[in-house]
């Protein structure tokens, strides 16, 4: 058998993050200049069933039989093995490498998700279909945190811009014009899983008011949605601005996120805010190419981590 390499990028939620836990549309994209890589090898000389981990950027180095039982590797083999009808898998190594920051809000968890998935399909010789792949994945992500939207495992998988909702089926975007945006890491972890108890325990606290946030930034996911397939880039700007001023008052951002947002927009950035679980991770701006460089450079500036550009470009014809 042959050595298998399976990749997926990260993504950037770029309207609706938390809300779209509770039923409202959101927007995201894939960031593809940082990407999670599986690979996967035969093991020649070992019995059936007898598979090893190897993921150096965690320093996980395990028989998968010794990593407890909800640890997110462990799920993704029991989930496509359950899926496949598999009795069990033949001996291999698992490889996992990612260029994507970790508990950052960029889709880390579910892209290597959807890698380890798809590369051990492919290794065992039976490829599943997209649909699947995100279903598959999804079920991975509900090891990670109780109630994912599942918007994270469908903009990986499908590598496209989506508009999601949650429990109906994507609307892929076709962006009208190139989108430019600096991804600025507060270099502070942030737990998705947390951050959504977080706002869960302010929303049952006054459903009311909580619910009223909710709405306002799936109106404003709505809003971006046209200007995103009319290609008005400029019009993105103040509804970045105004998602994030939503996104603070449900208690998601942070000191350090907060620096970096001003940073990007005094340096000429059309709009910025957190992007993913936030309290902590990454924020994102949209630019122009003329002011990339200085909103990067004011990004390092005020204490990011590193900054990096992301490029959403519309689809080729034909
Ligand atoms: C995480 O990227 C986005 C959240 O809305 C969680 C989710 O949708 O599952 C915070």
């Amino acid at each position: 058998m042959p050595h298998i390499l399976a990749t997926a990028p990260g993504k950037a939620i770029l309207f609706g993050e938390h809300a779209v836990v509770y039923g409202r549309p959101a927007v995201a994209v894939p960031v593809t200049e940082v990407r999670a890589k599986a690979t996967v090898m035969p093991l020649i000389s070992g019995p059936a069933g007898r598979v090893e981990i190897h993921a150096p950027d965690i320093q996980l180095e395990s028989p998968l039989a010794d990593l407890p039982g909800e640890h997110p590797l462990k799920v993704a083999f029991h989930t496509l093995q359950a899926h496949l009808g598999l009795e069990r898998f033949p001996a291999l190594r698992l490889q996992v490498r990612s260029t994507i920051p970790l508990a950052a809000g960029l889709g880390s968890s579910a892209a290597t998700s959807v890698a380890v998935l798809k590369a051990l399909s492919e290794f065992l010789g039976r490829p599943l279909e997209k649909a699947e792949l995100n279903r598959l994945a999804y079920e991975v992500e509900r090891a990670h945190h109780g109630s994912p939207s599942g918007i994270d495992n469908t903009v990986i998988t499908y590598e496209q811009p989506v508009f999601f909702r949650r429990g109906e089926p994507f609307q892929p975007l076709e962006v009208a014009a190139p989108l430019i945006l600096l991804v600025g890491d507060t270099g502070v972890p942030g737990s998705t899983a947390e951050a959504i108890a977080g706002v869960r325990r302010l929303r049952d606290a006054d459903p009311a008011a909580v619910e009223a946030i909710f709405d306002r930034i799936g109106r404003l996911a709505e809003t971006a949605r046209d200007h995103l397939l009319a290609g008005s880039v400029t019009a993105l700007g103040p509804l970045m601005d105004e998602n994030h001023r939503l996104l603070e008052q449900i208690g998601v951002s942070s000191a350090e996120l907060e620096r970096l947002v001003t940073a990007a927009r005094e340096a000429g950035a059309y709009g910025a805010k957190l992007s993913g679980g936030g309290r902590g991770g990454n924020m994102i701006a949209l630019v122009s190419e003329e002011r990339l460089e200085a909103v990067r450079d004011a990004l390092l500036a005020a204490g990011a981590r590193r900054a990096f550009a992301a490029r959403i470009l519309p689809a080729v014809e034909g």
